[in-house]
């Protein structure tokens, strides 16, 4: 049996949090498809043709340690603007949903484009100001010097870009249950993530 989740939303609403603890809830493997874009970034960032990275990707490409920067963030937005390179991900992350046993992939495109037949789709949000504000905080204690304007300035300009591009823009499906985490703790996140879960799977 499969049964796959679809967490869409901007970065830093909370989606990885909320897919990491959701799929461990309901025992689900996860995908985070972030790191699919962050590595052909971070590929083309170091000299790749960005479509050629993207259909030779692998899975060691994905375990590199640095895709967490904010230069490897907006390079993945960037090419994630290309449709040759998104077409190259489809297959992987539609197998992937279909495994055996429950998936969660948490991405942008994943509830209208990858899985539209996702079974459970949920679009985590927050204002721009709280996201900017959670990004800075991870930043600084990852030691990476940084100011606030700079990480609100780059968080705008990522959601203009992922909001904007023509291929699979980053947008709620129509059946998308919309959590915006702006004044929710994790726990609550989480477990209104959960609920939301809990329901789909009844009206099966
Ligand atoms: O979720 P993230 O911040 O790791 O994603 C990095 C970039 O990759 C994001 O700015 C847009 C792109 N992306 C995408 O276009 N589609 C996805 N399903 C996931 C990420």
């Amino acid at each position: 049996m499969s049964f796959t989740i679809a967490i869409d939303g901007p970065a830093a609403a909370g989606k990885g949090t909320i897919s990491r603890a959701v799929a461990a809830h309901f025992g689900f493997a996860h995908l985070d498809t972030g790191l699919l874009y962050r590595a052909v970034g971070a590929r083309h960032l170091a000299g790749a043709e960005p479509v050629a990275a993207a259909t030779q990707l692998t899975a060691a490409d994905l375990e590199a340690d640095d895709l967490r920067t904010p230069e490897v963030a907006q390079a993945a937005s960037r090419v994630a603007a290309i449709g040759a390179v998104r077409a190259a991900l489809v297959d992987f992350q539609r197998a992937f949903a279909r495994r055996a046993g429950g998936a969660v992939l948490d991405g942008r495109d994943i509830g209208t484009v990858i899985c539209p037949e996702a079974e459970a789709k949920l679009f985590v949000t927050a204002s721009p100001e709280v996201r900017a504000e959670r990004r800075y905080r991870e930043l600084r204690e990852k030691g990476i010097e940084t100011d606030f304007a700079t990480v609100l300035a780059d968080t705008r300009e990522r959601d203009a870009r992922d909001m904007g591009r023509t291929d699979a823009p980053l947008r709620p499906a129509d059946d998308a249950v919309e959590i915006d985490t702006s004044h929710l703790s994790i726990d609550e996140a989480v477990a209104a993530a959960i609920a939301a879960v809990d329901q789909a799977m009844k009206e099966r």
